[in-house]
């Protein structure tokens, strides 16, 4: 797949690091040349031309900037997977949203004609690369009203070594949202640093029975 990340921040370069192994990467940004300094040797180019390129774009841009980043691309986003990695938060890492519904939804809205897929927003960007802490594999809690796209985007998240799991429909990004924003809570304001995740376990019944035969 042609994948195009849009932001070559902290998630852009992990998840772009990542998503590299197995697809073709081309980054969107503001400042192409500027970021040239940050992503050596990478394929930068503006946000619309990446977008345009690409069969699969991430948004990883701060959520204040989210409606800007989408205004710049929406022709080119219509029919295509838009994955929000965002966390709604504000400058001083605040709870930004003013309404009940998640960030997700209030892209959806604004990118027209995109399928919109939530993923990745619990995980810290430099456990991006490799979708686990330590030996453990991280959970990605994906949402999103399209099921071939949520498929394909499990598809790149185990790929990177990840373990999705789908919380359904994209209003349910309102659940996985909020965890998003516990992590940051643990890592920085609690001091677990960043090398921690979340991991969804569960009583295997079937392999259990089968030992119990
Ligand atoms: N950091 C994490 O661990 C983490 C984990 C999960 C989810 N997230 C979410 O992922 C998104 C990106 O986070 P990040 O940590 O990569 O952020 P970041 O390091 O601040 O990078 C964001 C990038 O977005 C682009 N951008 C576009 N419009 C912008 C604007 N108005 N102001 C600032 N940057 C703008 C910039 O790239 P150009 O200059 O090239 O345009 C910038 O480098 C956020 O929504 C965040 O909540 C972050």
């Amino acid at each position: 797949m042609r994948i195009a990340i849009i932001g070559t921040g902290n998630v852009g370069r992990n998840l772009g690091a990542a998503l590299e192994k197995g697809n073709e990467v081309v980054y969107g940004s503001r400042d192409p040349k500027a970021a040239q300094d940050k992503l050596k040797g990478k394929n930068i180019t503006g946000i619309n031309e990446a977008a345009k390129s690409a069969d699969v774009i991430v948004l990883a841009v701060p959520y204040p900037a989210a409606k800007e980043a989408i205004e710049k691309m929406k022709e080119s986003i219509k029919g295509k997977i838009l994955i929000d990695v965002c966390n709604p938060l504000g400058s001083n890492f605040e709870w930004k949203k003013d309404s009940q519904d998640s960030a997700a939804e209030e892209i959806a809205r604004h990118a027209q004609g995109a399928k919109v897929v939530k993923a990745f927003n619990t995980i810290f960007a430099e456990n991006m690369r490799t979708g686990k802490v330590g030996e453990n594999k991280l959970t990605t809690f994906i949402a999103g009203d399209d099921d071939d796209a949520k498929d394909k985007v499990m598809g790149l998240a185990r790929d990177i070594g990840m373990e999705p799991v789908d919380v359904g429909a994209l209003k349910k990004a309102r659940y996985i949202e909020p965890a998003g924003l516990m992590m940051i809570e643990l890592g920085y304001a609690k001091n677990l640093g960043t090398s921690i995740g979340l991991k969804l376990v569960k009583e295997d019944k079937q392999q259990d029975a089968k030992h119990s035969e």
